[in-house]
């Protein structure tokens, strides 16, 4: 199956797919599943905070990109270009030495990203939820939009993914978009280019492979859960994120309380404060992915709904491949082209 999009023209991957960064799970077995089966596998920095591991992953990476070039798969980095993210600066940094060639920015402003990004011809593509994210993202330069909608894993934004993405084409008609949240088929990657996008990204299905670095049970939560058991918490960092409805879930509860909303919007504490739960929210979130923890913050999409197993990361993507395929030959039954 030969795929031409924007998004495989730009990156030279074979599939227009989006191994997506997850925090805690991205490893480099699955980046290398994605190198080795024509897709582009995205990390987020924070997962290597060790002194010199994301030098050492970065070194390897480029290497197995290399000796896999015939695979079509490629690799980037996700930065958090926050503030509050004091690693910021040393992992972009660390990634411009080692010319990572595409990354995502989340949060903040991507400028500087850019700028070095393009010096030596990487690209750079900015998380949107809306219109305005995407206007401020497309001013600094960015070569493509991650539009995340309804129901993703993380951050999910507001708004659905068929509004959501033909409203970027309709307003930046130039600009690629990869469609985020709640894909995990190849029916839905078909549909996603349908409506506009030239990629999907897609995050809550790659949890349940053998590859993610976190518990079983984790593994097992996505299989078992359904699009109705995802709640989204502002307990982890603060921001709206989707997560598996577990009983520690309810016990902890999902909204900040009356103290610590003051705090996160006075302007002479918001800052501070929002450290210090990003801070907390993480070394929660690290605990609860390790085995046998009981503290069960899961954080997945909706698209849980659409697994059933745990698998390689190789199979999950040979799946998507032959389901677009299935995909367009029932559409093709179906609509008839004169
Ligand atoms: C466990 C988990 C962790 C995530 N961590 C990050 C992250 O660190 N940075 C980021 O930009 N997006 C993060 N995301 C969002 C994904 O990159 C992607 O946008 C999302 O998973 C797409 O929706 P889907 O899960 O329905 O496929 C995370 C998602 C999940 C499920």
């Amino acid at each position: 199956m030969i795929v031409n999009t924007d998004f495989t023209a730009m990156t030279g991957v074979k599939l227009p797919v989006i191994m997506a960064p997850m925090f805690l799970v991205s490893n480099v077995p699955m980046m290398e599943a994605a190198i080795a089966n024509g897709v582009m596998g995205v990390f987020p920095s924070l997962n290597f905070r060790e002194e010199k591991k994301l030098e050492e992953v970065l070194t390897h990476l480029s290497a197995y990109r290399r000796s896999k070039a015939d695979s079509q798969g490629s690799y980037g980095v996700n930065l958090i270009v926050q503030q509050t993210n004091i690693w910021y600066e040393k992992h972009l940094e660390l990634c411009v030495h080692h010319r990572v060639p595409f990354y995502i920015t989340s949060l903040g402003n991507p400028s500087t990203v850019i700028k070095k990004a393009h010096s030596y011809g990487a690209k750079v593509f900015c998380d949107v939820t809306n219109l305005e994210h995407a206007q401020k993202a497309m001013q600094k330069g960015c070569d493509g939009f991650i539009a995340v909608g309804q129901g993703a894993g993380g951050h999910a934004g507001p708004y659905p993914l068929t509004v959501l993405v033909p409203a970027l084409k309709k307003k930046f008609p130039d600009i690629p978009v990869v469609a985020a949240g709640g894909i995990a088929s190849g029916a839905g990657i078909i549909s996603s280019l349908a409506s506009g996008a030239s990629a999907a990204s897609i995050g809550t299905r790659f949890i349940a492979t053998f590859e993610a670095k976190v518990s079983e049970e984790y593994k097992k939560a996505v299989v078992n859960a359904g699009m109705n058991d995802i709640v989204l918490t502002e307990r982890i960092s603060g921001t709206p994120c989707t997560i598996i409805n577990t009983p520690y879930v309810q016990k902890i509860g999902l909204k900040q309380n009356k103290i610590e909303r003051w705090l996160s919007r006075n302007p002479r504490t918001k800052r501070y404060f929002k450290m210090l739960v990003q801070k907390r929210g993480l070394t929660l979130l690290e605990k609860a992915v390790m085995p046998g923890n009981y503290q069960n913050l899961w954080c997945a999409g909706q698209s849980v709904e659409l697994v059933d197993d745990i698998v390689s990361c190789k199979d999950v993507i040979r799946r998507l491949e032959t389901e677009m395929q299935t995909a367009c030959e029932d559409l093709y039954k179906q609509i008839i082209l004169s």
